[in-house]
């Protein structure tokens, strides 16, 4: 049963971005891109923050619908976001599954406001669920939703798919309070995670922590409660993507990279600026090829698109305060009147002129210190020109790695392996470029967004297979 012809799609996230038509909009992040790819062409809602404070919460309901997608959305009070979005959910959570056990932070106050915050969601959205809709719950901003929904009477089949990794068993130990949220988990029908490796350490959790079990076709029960969980890694809406890489924009875009290059070969970095995205390791690496070919100086270039993001949170502050560091740092060391080392860019881009942008770079560089999937790798690759394409270095601790494994995989905290990845792509023949290229696109075309949307919606609906 494709879902969307027979139950109405219900999506929540913290993150509501409608498409914005033409060339899309700039700096979304990865969950905004590929909800509105997966909810395009199918009726429903997607329901969630405004981005807007308001002095009293009222629980009013903004409807929007734009470009084929219905948003409903509601506004929050200061405190609401400092202590459920800055707090819990960017102090907290967010550093600990990334396996930032130094930046977390633990406050009373930050999981009281998570907890209020949820149950604002929850109260707002009962009324807006029919009897026959599928509910679909995104991210770490979100766990307990379901369970407050649950709480409030709600029989409807609900999912909930965790877009960053989930931490090994141990790690998640230091969260005050952990059981009470992963117990919130088994109010849903269907948990999905973006890895095996995630999937891994949550069976981990259940068995060690909780005493559950998990049966063969990945049904997990704890005493009298179980649910499915299951490994559904997202991917772009390729397709669409494809299309934009051959508009006008992004040939314009190419066509300027490649002038504004003279004959220089372009490395290229696309991330939210964020200490989990290896972004200093990155520069270091880099900069190890600078000192070690005199060969590439003048004949290189990195350009590191990093638009700031969350920039309430200190450790957002302090990441980008030591990238402008580092950056004018290697620039001072190694530019000369004619060559700039690092192009360094804070700002956003439309999709299509990304997309010509990726295409003029000979070389993609992804390498976060941890992610949950990565969307920039695949897009990267599918914007490349399949007679000479460029090269994919990928973190082996992202996400993609799993399914991307003809990317040059690297350790992202050695800037050896950075820089002896990037002289080895520079240089790779053209048969083992496209080789390699050939190898990455058949998965990003095979498992793309709409693919995902499938499997999990199909787990939700329990006409999935077995989806180890
Ligand atoms: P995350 O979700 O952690 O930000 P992803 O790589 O999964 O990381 O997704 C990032 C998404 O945001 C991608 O679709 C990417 O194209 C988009 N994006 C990131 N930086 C920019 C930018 N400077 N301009 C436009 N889009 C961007
Ligand atoms: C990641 C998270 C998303 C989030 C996005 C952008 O992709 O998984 O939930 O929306 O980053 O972050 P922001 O805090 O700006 O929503």
């Amino acid at each position: 049963m494709e879902c969307g012809a027979m139950s109405r799609l219900i999506i929540i996230s913290n993150r509501v971005q409608p498409p914005t038509g033409e060339g899309g909009g700039g700096n979304q992040g990865g969950l905004a891109v590929a909800l509105s790819a997966a909810l395009r062409e199918s009726s429903g809602i997607w329901f969630g923050w405004s981005g807007e404070t308001t002095d009293q919460f009222t629980g009013h309901i903004n409807l929007q619908r734009a470009f084929g997608v219905t948003t409903a959305t509601i506004d929050l009070e200061e405190q609401d976001v400092d202590e459920y979005y800055n707090g819990y959910a960017n102090r907290t959570l967010w550093p600990l599954f990334h396996y930032r056990m130094d930046l977390a932070e633990f406050e009373s106050g930050f999981a009281e406001g998570y907890e209020r915050v949820n149950q604002r969601f929850a109260e707002t959205l009962e009324p807006l669920i029919e009897s026959d809709d599928l509910v679909w719950v995104h991210d770490y901003h979100m766990v307990p939703l379901g369970q407050y929904l649950r709480d409030r009477g709600i029989t409807n089949r609900i999912g909930f798919f965790l877009h960053i990794p989930w931490p090994p068993y141990r790690l998640l130990l230091s969260l005050p309070n952990h059981r009470q949220l992963v117990e919130t988990l088994f109010a849903y029908d269907v948990v999905g995670f973006q890895t095996r490796d995630s999937l891994d350490s949550f069976r981990d959790y259940v068995r060690q922590e909780m005493g559950g079990s998990v049966a063969e076709d990945g049904r997990i029960t704890v005493g009298d409660r179980s649910m499915m969980a299951i490994h559904c890694p997202i991917g772009i809406d390729t397709a669409n993507f494809l299309e934009a890489t051959q508009s006008t924009a992004a040939r314009y875009a190419y066509y300027r990279m490649r002038q504004s290059s003279s004959g220089r070969e372009m490395i290229i970095g696309v991330d939210r600026l964020d200490y989990s995205k290896g972004l200093e390791e990155r520069f270091l690496g880099y900069e190890r090829l600078l000192q070690q070919r005199e060969d590439l100086h003048g004949e290189v270039f990195l350009l590191q698109i990093a638009p700031p993001s969350r920039g309430d949170v200190q450790s957002y502050q302090e990441i980008r305060a030591s990238l402008d560091a580092l950056s004018g740092r290697i620039n001072g060391a190694y530019a000369d009147v004619e060559w700039v080392p690092i192009r360094y860019v804070n700002r956003g881009y439309p999709r299509d002129r990304l997309a010509g942008i990726y295409r003029a770079a000979k070389v993609g560089l992804v390498t976060p210190l941890r992610d949950g999937m990565n969307l920039v790798a695949k897009e990267y690759v599918a914007a490349q020109d399949p007679e000479d394409p460029g090269i994919l270095i990928l973190s082996q601790f992202a996400g993609a790695a799993e399914q991307l494994t003809q990317a040059l995989l690297i350790n992202p905290y050695s800037p050896e392996d950075i820089a002896d990845a990037i002289a080895r792509a520079l240089e790779m023949p053209l048969d083992e470029r496209k080789a390699r290229w050939r190898a990455c696109m058949d998965n990003i075309e095979a498992e793309d967004v709409l693919w995902w949307r499938k499997r999990f919606t199909d787990a939700l609906e329990g006409v999935g297979q077995s989806v180890e």
